[in-house]
């Protein structure tokens, strides 16, 4: 179908949801799209979208596709034992508390590790760990903390037996680790930024997003932290120039706010 079509879609979707798909790299979401609606049997994006008018199932399904849940806990296990034994004790520099934002948490595996690093060193109990993420599905998944053993392949032996409690194949967060972290909605492209973070932690989702949309974000986010504050990106997320933020490069994949 053609561009108009798509377009089209664009505009209705940001009408009905606030979400805007120009944002998003467009070969790769408008191939997403076009495959789930061909799989429900429509011709094109004009047909596809007056279905999900009449079909709340159908509109679900949509935001399913277009948000992508993939998360582990530990993701890239190297990195967050670089934040735990090198960044924690520069950023803390004395304090006991960190303010920490997990911007697209997913179904929570992200601030759960948050939480769980912070345990371990007897941080959690007056850190603040906010997570937020567009999708309310999962983060309805997220707070009720149940997962399978194949989101826990990077977790070391020590988390695994303090943070989590096994039941057959799955594995329950504890409760102190759940009750430590306020989920919320939020759309990173349209919403407000709460600001003075310590930590924010924006994985895996950057590499959807338009380089305008991208740019946008790194100036937001060094404008959220607080100064010396850390930005953590995922690992095929290397901010090029991070100078023209006011950030600067302490680690691979590891911004300070200058
Ligand atoms: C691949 S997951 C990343 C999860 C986690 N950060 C990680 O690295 O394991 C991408 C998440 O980004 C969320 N997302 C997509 N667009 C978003 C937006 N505009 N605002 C907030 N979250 C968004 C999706 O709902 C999805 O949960």
């Amino acid at each position: 179908m053609t561009d108009k079509d798509y377009v089209a879609f664009i505009e209705k979707i940001k009408r009905k949801s606030g979400i805007d798909l120009s944002l998003y790299k467009e070969t790769q979401m408008k191939r997403r799209l076009k495959s789930l609606y061909e799989k429900k049997g429509f011709q094109s994006f004009q047909e596809f979208f007056l279905a999900m008018e009449k079909d709340k199932c159908l509109y679900n399904l949509f935001l399913d596709r277009m948000t992508i849940n993939v998360s582990e806990f530990f993701r890239n296990y190297q990195r967050w034992n670089i934040l735990e034994k090198k960044l924690l004790p520069r950023l803390l520099n004395g304090k006991k508390h960190i303010k920490v934002w997990s911007a697209a948490c997913s179904t929570g595996e992200e601030p759960y590790t948050i939480a769980m690093i912070l345990a371990q060193n007897s941080l959690l109990e007056a850190s603040y760990i906010l997570a937020t993420d567009i999708d309310e599905q999962a983060i309805k998944t997220a707070q009720i903390g149940i997962y399978p053993e194949r989101a826990l392949k990077e977790v070391p032996l020590e988390y695994k037996t303090n943070y989590f409690q096994q039941e057959g194949s799955f594995y329950h967060v504890k409760e102190d680790i759940k009750r430590s972290v306020t989920f919320r909605k939020h759309n990173l492209l349209s919403d407000r930024f709460e600001t003075d973070f310590d930590l924010i932690v924006c994985r895996n989702v950057l590499i959807y997003f338009t380089e305008s949309a991208k740019k946008e974000l790194y100036e937001k986010f060094s404008k959220s932290l607080r100064r010396n504050g850390i930005l953590f990106v995922g690992s095929t997320e290397q901010i090029f120039t991070p100078e023209k933020y006011g950030l600067k490069t302490i680690e691979t994949f590891f911004y300070t706010r200058l």
